[in-house]
C-alpha cells in the first residue's frame, strides 16, 4: 500500500504525511531530506550545489545514515536542495532509493507515506493515492515565517516570501520532474484549513476514492 503526497513547500504535507502514517501503520519516507542530505554533504565539503558532476556523484555516495545529520531543516540545506533537485542525474540515483523503500519498507510495516514533489508523478505512479497539497505563497511564507520567529531564528517577513517564491519557481520549471499534480491526484488547497481539517480531507478521499485502503 503507497500513499503518495506532493507539493510545494509548507502546504502542510509532512504534518499530513505523519498523521496518515500513523493512522494506517505505514513507513514514512520525508523524499525532500534525500536532496538536502545531498545538498548539504556538498556544502559542509565546500562544493558548489549548482555542480551537476559534483552533485551527481554526493547522490551516488549517499547513505541513510545521512539523513540523520542536524541541519537538513535549515534554511541553507532548503536552499542547496532546491539547486541539486533540478540535476537529472542526482534525480536518477535517488529514484532506485525511494522505489526500493516504497517496495520493502523497513520494520515490516504493510506500506508506505510518500511525501516530495514528483512521487505521484514519477517515482510511484501506481500508488494506491495521490494527493496534492497546495496552500497560496503567501499562506506558505506566513506559516514559515511564524515557524522560524518560534525557533527563534531571524526572519524577515518579506524575505521568506521572495525565498519561498524564487524555490517554487526552481520547483515547476525545471526540465526533469518539475512539481505538478498527478492526473489522477486529489487536489486540496490548505489555505484556510487547519491540521485536523486537513486530515479529515484527505482519509475522505482515500477511503471513498479508492476503496484500496482501509
Ligand atoms: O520538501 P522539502 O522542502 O524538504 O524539499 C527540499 C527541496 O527538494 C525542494 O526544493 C524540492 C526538492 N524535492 C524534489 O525535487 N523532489 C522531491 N521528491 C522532494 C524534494
Amino acid at each position: 500500500m503507497i500513499i503518495a503526497i506532493d507539493g510545494p513547500a509548507a502546504a502542510g504535507k509532512g504534518t499530513l504525511a505523519r498523521r496518515l502514517a500513523e493512522h494506517f501503520g505505514l513507513a514514512l519516507l520525508d523524499t525532500g531530506l534525500l536532496y538536502r542530505a545531498v545538498g548539504m554533504n556538498m556544502v559542509r565539503g565546500g562544493a558548489d550545489p549548482n555542480d551537476p558532476v559534483l552533485a551527481e556523484a554526493a547522490a551516488k555516495a549517499l547513505t541513510p545514515k545521512d539523513l540523520e545529520a542536524e541541519d537538513l531543516r535549515t534554511d541553507a540545506a532548503a536552499a542547496a536542495a532546491s539547486r541539486v533537485s533540478a540535476v537529472p542525474g542526482v534525480r536518477a540515483q535517488l529514484l532506485e532509493f525511494q522505489r526500493n523503500f516504497a517496495a520493502d519498507p523497513p520494520g515490516g510495516a504493510k506500506g508506505t507515506v510518500l511525501d516530495g514533489r514528483d512521487i505521484g508523478t514519477v517515482v510511484c505512479p501506481d500508488a494506491d493515492a495521490k494527493l496534492f497539497i497546495t496552500a497560496t505563497v503567501e499562506v506558505r511564507a506566513e506559516r514559515r515565517f511564524k515557524e522560524l520567529r518560534e525557533r527563534g531564528l531571524d526572519a524577515i517577513h518579506g524575505r521568506v516570501l521572495a525565498d519561498m517564491e524564487e524555490r517554487d519557481a526552481r520547483d515547476r520549471d525545471r526540465a526533469v520532474s518539475p512539481l505538478e499534480p498527478a492526473e489522477d491526484a486529489y487536489q486540496l488547497d490548505t489555505s484556510d484549513l487547519d491540521a485536523d481539517q486537513v486530515f479529515a480531507a484527505a482519509l475522505g478521499f482515500i477511503r471513498s476514492g479508492n476503496g484500496q485502503v482501509s
